[in-house]
């Protein structure tokens, strides 16, 4: 096949310009944390030996905590990165030019994300793979000793023990609250696009053109505007309101309402039951609790969130969603379509009654995040179907809601297909956004492919 061909070359290229923030191809037992465990994705696109891209960043003490130990920040990189007390020659490739940051989603399976960019970079052919840097960072549970993760070096791994990285989390394990996963975003993305000085301290490395990051879209409304990234975004479970307003009603039904699903409605809810609907990750309310110390510089400061709401207008966001994925198969009510259901896939937990019924009848399992896992993970919580009962249902809700906010409709698409990062990152839309040719034009905030709306 062509891509492991080309990924093969990748290796092979790699041995001349190993730095020392590479792992250490020398060693042969690497430790394997439970969330890099599965190695089906990487395997199956001929890439076996992942683990001689591991790199790390160190983390800087932004909060000036003085911890004692180096902390750092592991990822996976198609090519070297610099840091502090390289030890061997490290030379920037001038060829390198944009830099694609994939982040993983709840499973932390940063390997898999990292093959399956790298192949979506690989499989564009001409020059795509030669100008691109492909960077998947581990939001990780565990946390290592540089030992463990490259083989050599000092320090501790970062790790977040729960979800909370999603919405920019403080570090946590040793030592206390060091970082935040939105901090260490900040610093990747500094470093791919100003450098950072060498050893001779002469040279800058990598300094590229753009970054294109797949992450969340919390850390797109926080992060300082820089119109030299763009954010591409696919079928997160929830999506961040910027007001307490809502979709109405009539625009969260209980059933795939399908592409052309529109909501021109939006308004305070009536809240008996859900009164923290507006809380962090799902609104702006209550920021102090936030579990972040990025996030909690604005909760006491009004004029920075305003601030902020107003800047997003002009960062380069753009969305794409899978045109199935719209399973739910835990909430009462939700009446999945027949392709939820899968033979063979356990999906688990599966406690909606129609789900439940359907399940009895068939035998298959309702599957609400397949074919990326069988574990149903979609967020049910009161405060998540107030936007929406699915996935594609709650993308497309705060697209309607996004242009009743400012008035401009935002650069969004669909592709063919559920749950599935694969699927997204081969899509057109992704493939149009994602690669240089596209890159190449000056930031607009132009339209992008319209999906058309009934209403
Ligand atoms: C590993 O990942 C593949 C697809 O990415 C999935 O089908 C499989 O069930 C996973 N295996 C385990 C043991 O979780
Ligand atoms: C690193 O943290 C220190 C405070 O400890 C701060 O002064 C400095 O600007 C930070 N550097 C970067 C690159 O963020
Ligand atoms: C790592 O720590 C050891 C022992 O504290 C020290 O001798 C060594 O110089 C350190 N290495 C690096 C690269 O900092
Ligand atoms: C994460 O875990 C901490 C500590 O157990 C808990 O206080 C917090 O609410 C959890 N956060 C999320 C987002 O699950
Ligand atoms: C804010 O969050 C904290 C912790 O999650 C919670 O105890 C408190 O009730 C929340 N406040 C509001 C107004 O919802
Ligand atoms: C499905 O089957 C289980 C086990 O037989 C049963 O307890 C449950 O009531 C059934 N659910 C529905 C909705 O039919």
């Amino acid at each position: 096949m062509g891509v492991a061909a080309l990924l093969l070359l990748a290796i092979a290229v790699r041995v001349h310009t190993a730095g020392w923030a590479r792992a250490d191809e020398a060693t042969t037992l690497w430790f394997v944390p439970d969330d890099l465990s599965n190695t089906s994705s990487c395997d199956s696109l001929g890439m076996e030996r992942v683990e001689l891209y591991r790199a790390v960043l160190r983390v800087n003490d932004s909060y000036a905590t003085g911890a004692s130990e180096d902390v750092f920040f592991p990822l996976f990189s198609s090519h070297p990165l610099p840091g502090p007390a390289p030890d061997s020659d490290l030379e920037a490739d001038p060829a390198v030019r944009v830099g694609m940051i994939f982040v993983h989603g709840a499973l932390r399976n940063a390997n898999a994300y990292f093959c399956e960019g790298s192949s979506a970079v690989a499989s564009r052919g001409g020059d795509v793979k030669a100008r691109t840097l492909v960077v998947a960072p581990w939001y990780g549970t565990e946390q290592l000793s540089a030992e463990e993760w490259m083989g050599r070096g000092n320090g501790t791994s970062t790790r977040w023990t729960n979800n909370s990285w999603i919405q920019g989390g403080d570090t946590r394990g040793k030592p206390k609250r060091f970082s935040t996963s939105f901090d260490i975003m900040d610093q990747l993305v500094r470093l791919l696009l100003d450098g950072a000085p060498l050893v001779d301290g002469a040279k800058l490395y990598p300094r590229l053109d753009h970054v294109v990051i797949q992450f969340a879209f919390r850390y797109s409304f926080f992060a300082a505007l820089d119109t030299r990234v763009r954010y591409l975004l696919s079928d997160a479970a929830t999506w961040m309101y910027f007001s307490p307003e809502r979709p109405a009603p009539r625009c969260t039904l209980l059933h795939d309402s399908g592409v052309s699903h529109a909501c021109v409605e939006f308004g305070e809810p009536d809240v008996e039951e859900c009164t923290g609907y507006n809380n962090y990750k799902y609104g702006l309310g209550n920021l102090s609790s936030s579990e972040s110390r990025y996030v909690e510089r604005f909760a006491d400061d009004q004029g920075l969130l305003d601030d902020a709401v107003e800047l997003w207008a002009d960062k380069d966001v753009r969305f794409v969603f899978g045109q199935h994925d719209t399973c739910n198969a835990q909430s009462n009510g939700y009446d999945n379509a027949r392709s939820c259901f899968q033979r063979d896939a356990g999906c688990y937990p599966v406690s909606g009654d129609v789900a439940l019924r359907e399940m009895n009848l068939t035998g298959m399992t309702c599957c609400d995040t397949f074919p990326a896992s069988n574990n149903n993970v979609l967020d049910v919580n009161c405060e998540a179907m107030l936007t929406g009962s699915n996935r594609l249902q709650r993308g497309l809700n705060h697209m309607n809601y996004l242009t009743h906010l400012y008035s401009v409709r935002r650069r969004h698409s669909l592709f063919a297909g559920a749950h599935s990062d694969y699927a997204f990152y081969q899509s057109k839309a992704f493939v149009e956004w994602a690669f240089p040719g596209e890159l190449d034009l000056p930031h607009t905030k132009e339209q992008g492919p319209r999906v058309e709306l009934n209403r």
